[in-house]
């Protein structure tokens, strides 16, 4: 699939250079779409940048476009790659997520891994349904990472000071969305702990606020 990408990109890049004699936009120049920009770059916010998923020793612009000629925080090099449009409402789509520390800052939200609710399908680590009473969750795409984190747990903790582990079960899926596959839900944001409601519980948080900012870990 990624390999068909480049190939396409390619393709009507070689098409541009040849037929249209059009420049292509090098790091921050304007851009419309990923086929504008040069190379690896691809388009973000309308500027030519570097693509966050390519190694970032192969990165090609020095200036990450953002701020004013000073780099962006360490672990802030996540940038979304496109957007997907739900009810006129566009939603950035991430293939990362911010990097993984001792502490890592997420948004805890719930979601129901038995098959009711908004998510019909059975969890991707195990093709399995699982109760609300289990210790579960689901990460954000890229802390997903193709299932590296199936079966393992984390520790999450909450601003009360309490902890739980919590095995990963699922994706949250910050690539598609807002389809019917999707229950017309936009792309998971790139930072989430999707948790079943007893990983709230042990938190001694209640569902109905439904977002909290807690930390996690790999343990
Ligand atoms: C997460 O960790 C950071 C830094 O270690 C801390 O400042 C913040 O309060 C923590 N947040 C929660 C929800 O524990």
């Amino acid at each position: 699939m990624a390999k068909l990408g480049w190939l396409v990109v390619s393709l009507s890049v070689s098409v541009l250079v040849t037929n249209l004699c059009e420049a292509i936009s090098s790091c921050n120049d304007p851009c419309k779409t990923l086929n504008d920009c040069d190379g690896q770059l691809i388009c973000i916010k309308g500027k030519c940048n570097n693509d966050p998923d390519v190694h970032v020793g192969s990165h090609v612009c020095s200036n990450e476009g953002s701020g004013e000629g000073s780099s962006p925080p360490l672990g802030d090099s996540c940038q979304p790659f496109g957007h997907k449009v739900c009810k006129g409402i566009s939603h950035p789509q991430f293939k990362c997520s911010p990097r993984v520390t001792s502490s890592t800052r997420a948004i805890l939200t719930n979601i129901e891994f038995n098959g009711d609710g908004e998510n019909g399908a059975p969890s991707e680590c195990d093709n399995k349904f699982h109760l609300n009473s289990e210790l579960v969750v689901a990460l954000s795409t890229g802390w997903y990472n193709r299932g590296s984190r199936c079966g393992k747990k984390i520790k999450v903790t909450a601003r009360n000071g309490k902890s739980v582990l919590a095995k990963v079960v699922d994706e949250c899926d910050s690539i598609s969305g807002c389809d019917a596959l999707h229950a017309g839900q936009p792309p998971c944001r790139n930072n989430i702990v999707d948790a079943a409601k007893a990983v709230w519980d042990a938190l001694g948080l209640d569902t109905d606020v439904g977002e909290e900012p807690v930390n996690w870990s790999d343990v």
